[in-house]
């Protein structure tokens, strides 16, 4: 099968609050797009690559990654993955992989593009939940100057999962999950899913945690120093 990878790193990183769009912030001496694409690279799946960046980073992102086809992203997510897709000529497995999780290990990747391949038109990484998990609202009892919250119930976590990327995709059930405007949507399979598309879960792993906070970039500094 020809593999296309679209690779989102249009965000701007907000909540990481370092300078730059959270993709090309430094992790142990490159950026981590760059570390990013080269666990792609490294994973050993013969595939074409399209990184999605914001548009003023285009050029940048070309000299950062030769050969690497490079396109401008949108205002959401979806949007960007969208423009990853029209660049990813005929491939007809297509694993889309969030820049902001370049730590992820070649093993999830070959989990994730098998089970596509075996047969399931979606497929994501996925790990039980390890806290406990409670639905909140506003309090009714309100307390002067504390900002708390009130707990309406505690979530069964048994049945969850946390879940990532890579996510793999027939081209026929990433096109029909794109073919409505997706929105806020945070990944491909919640818009598969809406869909009708069943979705199938495969172990992630630790390794592939996402970079969203200082914290999150501190822990990935430190595994890669
Ligand atoms: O914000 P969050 O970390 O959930 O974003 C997930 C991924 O989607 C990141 O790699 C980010 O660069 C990408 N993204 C994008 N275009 C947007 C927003 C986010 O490519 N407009």
């Amino acid at each position: 099968a020809r593999v296309g990878v679209i690779v989102p790193a249009a965000g701007s990183g907000v909540r990481l609050g370092e300078d730059s769009p959270k993709a090309f912030v430094d992790l142990g001496g490159s950026t981590i797009l760059e570390r990013c694409v080269s666990g792609v690279v490294g994973a050993g799946i013969d595939a074409f690559v399209v990184v999605v960046v914001p548009a003023e980073l285009v050029g940048h992102a070309r000299e950062l990654l030769p050969g690497v086809t490079v396109v401008p992203g949108g205002a959401h997510r979806s949007e960007s993955v969208r423009a990853g897709l029209d660049a990813c000529g005929d491939a007809d497995v297509i694993l889309v992989h969030d820049a902001a999780r370049p730590l992820t290990p070649p093993g999830v990747f070959r989990r994730v593009l098998d089970a596509v391949l075996a047969g399931h038109e979606a497929v994501v990484p996925g790990l039980p939940v390890v806290d406990t998990l409670k639905r909140v609202d506003t309090l009714k009892r309100v307390v002067p100057g504390d900002g708390a919250e009130a707990v309406t119930e505690t979530v069964d976590r048994e049945p969850l999962r946390a879940v990532a990327t890579p996510q793999g995709f027939t081209r026929d059930a990433l096109l029909r999950a794109h073919a409505d405007d997706g929105g806020l949507a945070t990944d491909d399979a919640g818009l598969a899913e809406r869909c009708g598309i069943e979705v199938a879960v495969v172990p992630g792993d630790a390794l592939g945690f996402k970079i969203t906070t200082p914290w999150d970039l501190r822990i990935a500094r430190m595994l890669v120093s």
